[in-house]
């Protein structure tokens, strides 16, 4: 820690400032400012001087995880630093013991993505004990006054996106409706289920209070509604239940509310083996390769794209400057409370995508090739 004690004075003596964010600018690519004797921006650069990074991840069960952790490996050894990185298999406790080995040898910094935001209040204290700074990646760690920073993208905005987008499809504003609702949210573990839940109901709500919208399974609460693990299988078998319980009367189906793209996978899955009637509206988020195939065939209505290699870059950025010894600005400083205070946060912005723009924002931008989605 001296080393970096001494890169704080020094740069703290140069009052070179970084700033960070993906504000509004469309790509999210962050600008750095650097000043003389700054680092340079992080990809490409060697700021990192070998420095040991910890990155740990949820799971490699879905795809983001996966490419989220190749990012930040990748980037953060473009710049200069060595990475350790894990993935956790969607289970607590090797997470914690991850993050204990990450600790016990040598990590300077730690970037998680955790699996369960109030599980970690234990390990993390170890981890500030020894000054070494955390960033929650993606998913905000409760309850621990340990958390530096968060970075994610902006998860209040995921959920009013996809409620704006059934309001815009049904026209609620005018059509009397009444359309059938049903709604598939995440693991009740992970703090992000609730703002991308409470954004799209916040829009919802008014619509189900004036009976424009029906929830024939009654399931309407976060607890009802949530799938653990955010498993495709868990929101399949939950879907299924629903469809023979509910609309195997031949009642129809008009719209499908699901956080993301695996339990919106779960759910296209179980209306495909045993729902007769016309296909609802889905929504989804992350368009994760099955997604967006599901899209281009018609079952999936829209996604939403975090594109995670700005996110990467985005962290990449925020650790060089705690390594550095710089100020981070442009970080919002109000929204995400972890219980302890107010973790101040860099928000991406998350993308609306549909079956109009996947090709600009998926493969003109070289995320996928168009071979993937065949
Ligand atoms: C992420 C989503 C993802 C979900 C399941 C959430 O924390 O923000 O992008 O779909 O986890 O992996």
């Amino acid at each position: 820690m001296k080393k970096k004690l001494l890169g704080v004075l020094l740069s703290v003596a140069m009052a070179a400032v970084l700033l960070v964010g993906c504000g509004d600018n469309s790509t999210g690519t962050t600008t750095p400012a650097t000043e003389e004797g700054g680092s340079e921006e992080a990809g490409g650069s060697t700021s990192g001087g070998g420095h040991l990074i910890g990155v740990s991840m949820p799971t490699k069960d879905l795809q983001r995880w996966n490419q989220d952790g190749e990012n930040m490996k990748t980037q953060l050894e473009a710049a200069g630093y060595s990475v350790d990185l894990q993935f956790a298999s969607n289970d607590i406790p090797t997470q914690v013991s991850q993050i204990e080995n990450m600790i016990s040898s040598g990590c300077e910094l730690l970037v998680i993505a955790s699996i369960d935001g109030d599980s970690l209040g234990t390990v993390l204290q170890q981890a500030k004990e020894q000054n070494i700074p955390v960033i929650a990646y993606d998913r905000l760690i409760m309850n621990s006054d340990a958390v530096t920073y968060y970075a994610t993208f902006d998860n209040y905005l995921v959920g009013q996106k996809q409620g704006e987008f059934i309001v815009e499809q049904l026209d609620l504003d005018n059509a009397a409706g009444p359309f059938n609702l049903e709604i598939v949210t995440g693991d009740p573990g992970d703090n992000n289920a609730n703002f991308f839940y409470g954004g799209a109901m916040d829009v919802l709500q008014p619509y189900i209070d004036a009976g424009k919208l029906v929830v024939p399974s009654g399931q309407i609460e976060k607890a009802a509604v949530s799938t653990a693990n955010w498993a495709t299988d868990a929101a399949q078998s939950r879907f299924e239940a629903i469809i023979s319980s509910y609309y195997s009367d031949g009642t129809n189906l008009d719209v499908v509310l699901a956080s993301n793209d695996s339990t919106a996978l779960g759910v296209a899955n179980a209306l495909d083996a045993g729902y007769t009637g016309s296909w609802p509206i889905l929504t989804g988020q992350d368009c994760d390769v099955a997604n967006v195939k599901n899209i281009i065939a018609g079952k999936q209505s829209m996604s939403i794209f975090k594109d995670t290699r700005t996110l990467a870059k985005e962290v990449v950025n925020m650790v060089d400057a705690i390594m550095n010894g710089k100020e981070i600005t442009g970080l919002d400083t109000e929204t995400y409370d972890n219980g302890t205070g107010v973790i101040p946060s860099l928000l991406c912005e998350p993308v609306f995508a549909d079956v109009n723009n996947y090709k600009e924002l998926l493969i003109d931008s070289g995320y996928y090739q168009e071979s993937d989605l065949q």
